[in-house]
């Protein structure tokens, strides 16, 4: 194990033993709701954005009590975001970490009302930080402004607009990414930054704009190069459903060009701030070559 194995191993188990108690204390009925949530909390996944987020604070001294339930709060979201994702009228995706999608087990309806839960609850949670004073409220705006309609479901209505568009540009691929991935992303990165009372934060707003536009590419590039086993997802189906994809637009080869020039872009945005950023630098390098 490396260094940065080891390091992101550690802020992972930060993430899932917030996220296990989130679920232990779930409380809501029919129990059809509660597991339906809970499965796919549970599923695992990466917990990139909050491991994000986590590390920024730590890089800006921002206190781990006042960060924890903002971390808890975007994964839910994130997670909201895959299961509505993958539903028949989205995506249609039968698996997800390596499991069947939550529609699969539960049924449509039920997936519709799993991510209406997430995030709702999400919302909840970030609602019991405000009482805390001013910061904690741009904090959790920012979290809601990054998800909405200027955010991640902006990026996913035009996901769904350009399917089968043979008029490709780059305007529209950069509007796709940027919204829906680079917005949940910037969410991690910039909630630290606002709870130190902006301690860089165009800096890091640029810096996690680019990563967050590294991570849609490489998983463009993984559903060509991809497997199922590593990514625990369906391979291939960008390409049979005609969606507008980096690799769509670029080719494969011109993708991952376009992928080293935006993670040396990061690394190297990163020199510009104090402190011990070695962990920072490695995660945009993790997203270039990760392979799950
Ligand atoms: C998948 O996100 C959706 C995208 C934005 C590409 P992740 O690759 O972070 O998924 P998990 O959370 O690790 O499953
Ligand atoms: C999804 O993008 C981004 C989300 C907001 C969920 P994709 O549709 O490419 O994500 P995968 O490939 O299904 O994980
Ligand atoms: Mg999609
Ligand atoms: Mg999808
Ligand atoms: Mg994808």
């Amino acid at each position: 194990m490396t260094d940065f194995d080891f390091k992101y191993a550690e802020y992972q188990k930060v993430v899932d033993e917030r996220l296990s108690e989130f679920c232990d204390k779930l409380t809501c009925q029919p129990q059809i709701l509660k597991d339906s949530l809970v499965y796919s909390i549970k599923l695992g996944g990466k917990r990139v954005r909050p491991v994000l987020m986590l590390a920024f604070a730590d890089l800006l001294k921002t206190d781990r009590s006042d960060i924890v339930n903002y971390a808890l709060a975007l994964e839910l979201i994130h997670t909201y975001s895959l299961i509505h994702d993958d539903l028949p009228e989205m995506d249609n995706d039968d698996f997800r970490r390596g499991k069947p999608s939550n529609h699969k087990v539960f049924g449509a309806g039920n997936a519709v009302l799993a991510g209406d839960g997430l995030l709702n609850t999400a919302y909840s949670i970030l609602f019991n930080e405000c009482f805390k004073g001013n910061e904690y409220v741009s904090a959790a705006k920012y979290i809601c402004d990054c998800a909405g309609i200027e955010g991640m479901i902006a990026g996913q209505s035009a996901d769904l607009l350009h399917e089968n568009d043979a008029a490709v540009n780059e305007d529209i691929l950069n509007f796709i990414h940027t919204n829906k991935t680079a917005k949940l992303i910037m969410a991690a990165c910039v909630v630290p930054s606002i709870l130190s009372g902006g301690k860089y934060y165009s800096e890091i707003k640029t810096f996690a704009h680019d990563l967050g536009v590294l991570f849609q590419l490489t998983d463009d590039i993984l559903d060509v190069e991809g497997s199922f086993e590593n990514m625990g997802k369906s391979i291939g189906k960008d390409g049979n459903d005609g969606k507008y994809t980096a690799v769509s637009l670029y080719g494969l080869s011109d993708s991952k060009l376009r992928a080293d020039l935006y993670a040396d872009r990061c690394a190297k945005m990163l020199e510009g701030l104090d402190g011990d950023t070695e962990f920072l630098k490695n995660t945009v390098y993790f997203v270039r070559q990760r392979i799950n």
